[in-house]
């Protein structure tokens, strides 16, 4: 590895030592789930051995990434838009992939600014005025459609795949099929019948794979690699964590000891709120993917003894310096629940330095009130209002720790990603819960399809018109 693309992950200020052992861990409590944790890699190990965490693998499908590679290769420069259409985990990590490593404002760059890539949008709510605003701008001839939809049946997405295909099929005849790319399971669901009954170009969604899981599949890396983002790299990085969190033992395995962290801090401080606070626009995308997968991962009500549960620790994205003038005056002085990671960048892409010229235009005589930021940078003050932060949370007794990226880059990207999936993994174990399963989600989408009518949900249509016959207005203003 070269040390210019590592992470680093620092925890001295969640622990009794810094903040004290009301809200702070002890060494003690750490070493008292040392064997614990132990025994979680092991049964971890024997699982993924078993085939049964697939996602762990996935840095190592050579065979996929080629083929993703191949197809980019193929459509290079036929399309000028690039539209996801996907929710959840089919959605957000495209999303956090394209802000954290593309040009901030890629999709108004020039076609030679983008390298001629198509510009990249991701429609994942089906909010109609966004739905029909960004079918305004596109020009179906010019844009290349990726369903994606491990169930096949989301009714978000394919209720969008019908308004898209019909509009697509209206404008371009049978053509329309070259401007459908689908994403979905092998066998089973709606999308992949269409997709073999009408011949789209397809990828698929490994079995054991669930949403929130699938980033280093084709429903983050086709997104990425259509527009320029080296997925090799990406890939390289995540194998790479891979490596650093195979130790059983506690201390030099940063996956287990980040949930072990955060489980301790819930479990024995009271802390059931989890800020994830990056100081970086570019990685807000990957704080809304990890709040998902932490909060769909371990929300449970159920465990894995099949006691009645109801455990999590809710996770909040956060922007620094952005929330430093919103939500930090209730994370300094609001109640002692929550627990707060940082993530920084060492190295920005940039390099802004504040000029120290005057408004008149003389060099070198700044306002008298502003002199103190002559000589530094936005990077300056973006390192010290995070230094600045740290340090007034951490003197008011408030846990916290910070991930490093020496830089942001395909191949810290993939780090990040594997990190918090394995993380998340292990955290499931501390809290005895399937860090697999959404079954809160599942009910949402079933009394979806017996709204709308859905053959086969009949049942449960009858169950919520009583329900809705119930609902009194009594309570309502207006
Ligand atoms: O992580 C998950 O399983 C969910 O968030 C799904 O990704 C989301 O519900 C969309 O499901 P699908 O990919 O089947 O359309």
């Amino acid at each position: 590895m070269k040390d210019r693309q590592a992470i680093h992950f620092d925890f001295n200020n969640m622990m009794a030592e810094a903040i004290g052992s009301i809200h702070g861990i002890t060494e003690q409590e750490l070493r008292d789930i040392e064997s614990l944790a132990a025994r979680y890699v092991k049964d971890l190990k024997e699982e993924r051995a078993a085939g049964k965490l697939r996602f762990l693998d996935l840095p190592y499908d050579k065979k996929v990434l080629s083929k993703i590679l191949k197809t980019t290769n193929s459509l290079k420069g036929k399309f000028k838009n690039f539209l996801v259409v996907g929710i959840g985990g089919s959605a957000l990590g495209n999303i956090a992939i394209h802000t954290a490593l593309n040009h901030p404002f890629y999709n108004i760059l020039s076609d030679a600014g983008r390298n001629g890539c198509p510009r990249v949008f991701v429609l994942d709510n089906i909010d109609p005025d966004r739905f029909s605003g960004l079918m305004e701008i596109f020009k179906p001839e010019e844009t290349l459609f990726n369903f994606i939809t491990k169930s096949g049946t989301t009714v978000e997405t394919m209720s969008q795949f019908l308004i898209i295909t019909r509009l697509l099929y209206d404008r371009l005849g049978n053509g329309y099929k070259e401007h459908i790319v689908a994403t979905t399971d092998s066998g089973k669901g709606t999308l992949r019948e269409i997709t073999r009954r009408e011949g789209f170009e397809s990828f698929v969604i490994p079995a054991g794979v669930g949403g929130r899981y699938s980033v280093l599949t084709p429903v983050g890396l086709f997104s990425a690699a259509m527009s320029g983002i080296d997925i090799t790299a990406m890939l390289d990085g995540a194998a790479l964590m891979d490596k650093l969190c195979q130790s059983d033992n506690i201390w030099g395995n940063p996956a287990i000891m980040g949930a072990a962290l955060y489980f301790l801090s819930h479990t024995k401080k009271g802390k059931n709120i989890l800020v994830m606070m990056p100081y970086s626009n570019a990685l807000s995308g990957v704080a809304d993917w990890f709040c998902q997968l932490w909060a769909e991962s371990l929300g449970k009500k159920i465990s894995l003894n099949k006691e009645v549960v109801h455990t999590g620790l809710t996770p909040v994205r956060a922007i620094g310096v952005v929330d430093q003038h919103s939500q930090l005056q209730l994370y300094m002085e609001g109640p002692y629940d929550k627990v707060i990671t940082f993530w920084t960048i060492k190295r920005f892409n940039k390099d802004v330095s504040i000029m120290d010229e005057t408004l008149s235009g003389k060099k070198n005589t700044p306002h008298n009130e502003l002199s103190y930021l002559k000589g530094h940078s936005l990077n300056n003050v973006m390192k010290a209002e995070f230094e600045g932060t740290r340090l007034a949370l951490t003197e008011q007794k408030r846990p916290n720790c910070t991930i490093t990226l020496d830089e942001l880059s395909a191949l810290t990207l993939g780090q990040l990603f594997y990190l918090f999936e394995l993380q998340t993994a292990y955290a499931g174990k501390f809290y005895n819960v399937n860090a697999f399963d959404q079954p809160g989600v599942e009910a949402g989408k079933i009394n979806a399809f017996a709204m709308l009518g859905k053959k086969g949900f009949e049942q449960r249509k009858n169950e919520i018109d009583i329900l809705l016959q119930k609902v009194q207005e009594k309570y309502c203003i207006w």
